[in-house]
């Protein structure tokens, strides 16, 4: 057989420093790679195996789907696409939903709307997006401006013109707004930029500049959405209302689907035209994301949390962890050279992810608690 690594090497765009590891299988939250060899996976794909890898009703899911129809096209009705958006818009309270592919489709909708939404109102000039540093939200030239990260703008300029950047600190906020700004974009808990937590406190004083001022409010979900944190969305446990709020990644549970919410404000503001997708609300991707919405219940919710608090217990007590962080089955570990530590969990059979100077964990949401403690122990031995 040739050999994928390879080949792999040999043909896909260098643009990944991937790990000495193929993935053929797995089932929950166990992989296999060629050899048979068995992983726990705590990376489940960067967010997206909600319900881990195969799991049976997904599988069922889209295969049927699959079997009806594969693709429509936005310009015709779909079931799972109009199913899902209802059962978006019923839990969340937001007024319509766009779908996309991926997390940064999902912000380029939301930072359009947003820029709609102000020139609707208010005319040319108000087009500022406010966006946190340490955020990050997506790799296309729109969402690499919006990241308020330098180690992403080596190399692309010139940028997009219209954001301004601040620290997650109301001051800075606050002296950052201007009778510029349309909106204020932020996530809750910063992912890539290390599983940093926003204060409740700062996140609320925003929102309500924001209603004072008629700025609107993206939260952007991609990764803490979906049930990640231990509630559908983030923002339930900020107490604060997004006026758009995006999301992708554990939406379809594996199957690339990004969705853009918005709420009163902007439920007029695209029209026809004004934005589109070929692929974007696909029927397969939109029944996967039917089947983890049916999953995500109040109960299954809980557990997520309680899942949550019990890692973050032990991983307390382990020699090597300086500090946890995160929210529900989102955490980030502050170890020592996390990614000596990242590379000697996978040798041991374990898949963490890192993020900026900490191991990152995000098992599938309905990880065994069997997995969990195998895990954990391998996280153990490599941090002696
Ligand atoms: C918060 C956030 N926004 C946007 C993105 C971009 O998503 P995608 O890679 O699906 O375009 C990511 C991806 O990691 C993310 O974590």
């Amino acid at each position: 057989m040739t050999d994928i690594k390879t080949l792999d090497k040999e043909n896909v765009a260098n643009t990944y420093n991937r790990a000495d590891l193929l993935i053929v299988k797995g089932h929950g939250c166990t992989v296999l790679d060629e050899n048979g060899k068995e992983y726990i996976d705590f990376g489940s794909g960067i967010a997206v195996n909600s319900m881990g890898v195969t799991d049976d009703g997904w599988v069922e899911a889209v295969t049927e789907q699959v079997k009806k129809v594969a693709h429509t096209s936005n310009l015709y009705y779909s079931e799972p696409c109009a199913r899902l958006a209802s059962m978006l818009t019923e839990r969340t309270g937001m007024k319509k939903v766009f779908f996309s592919n991926s997390g940064a489709e999902a912000n380029e909708f939301a930072i359009k709307c947003a820029r709609k939404y102000s020139f609707d109102k208010y005319g040319r000039d108000r087009y500022e997006i406010i966006t946190l540093k340490g955020g990050f939200h997506g790799r296309t030239m729109a969402t690499i401006t919006a990241t308020a990260q330098d180690v992403f703008h080596t190399y692309f300029d010139p940028f997009l013109e219209g954001f301004v950047y601040s620290e997650p600190e109301i001051q800075d906020t606050l002296s950052k707004i201007s009778d510029k700004t349309c909106a204020v974009m932020m996530e809750l808990v910063q992912g890539e930029g290390g599983v940093n937590v926003l204060d409740v406190e700062y996140v609320q004083k925003v929102a309500e500049v924001c209603k004072e001022k008629d700025i609107l409010l993206i939260i952007d979900e991609v990764q803490t959405g979906n049930g990640r944190t231990g509630t559908l969305y983030a923002y339930e446990q900020y107490g604060i209302t997004p006026d758009i709020l995006s999301t992708a990644k554990g939406l379809a549970g594996g199957l690339p689907l990004g969705a853009t919410m918005v709420g009163n404000k902007c439920e007029f503001t695209m029209t026809a035209g004004t934005h589109g997708s070929t692929f974007g609300g696909n029927p397969v991707c939109a029944s996967g994301g039917v089947y983890v919405l049916n999953s995500l219940t109040e109960e299954f919710l809980e557990d997520v949390k309680e899942k949550g608090k019990i890692i973050k217990e032990r991983l307390l007590m382990l020699k090597g962890v300086k500090g946890v962080t995160g929210m529900g089955l989102m955490i980030g570990v502050s170890v020592d050279n996390a990614v000596e530590v990242k590379n000697k969990c996978l040798e041991k059979g374990l898949i963490v992810l890192t993020a900026k100077d900490k191991i990152r964990l995000l098992p599938a949401l309905n990880i065994s608690v069997e997995e969990l403690n195998k895990g954990i122990n391998i996280l153990e031995s490599v941090l002696g």
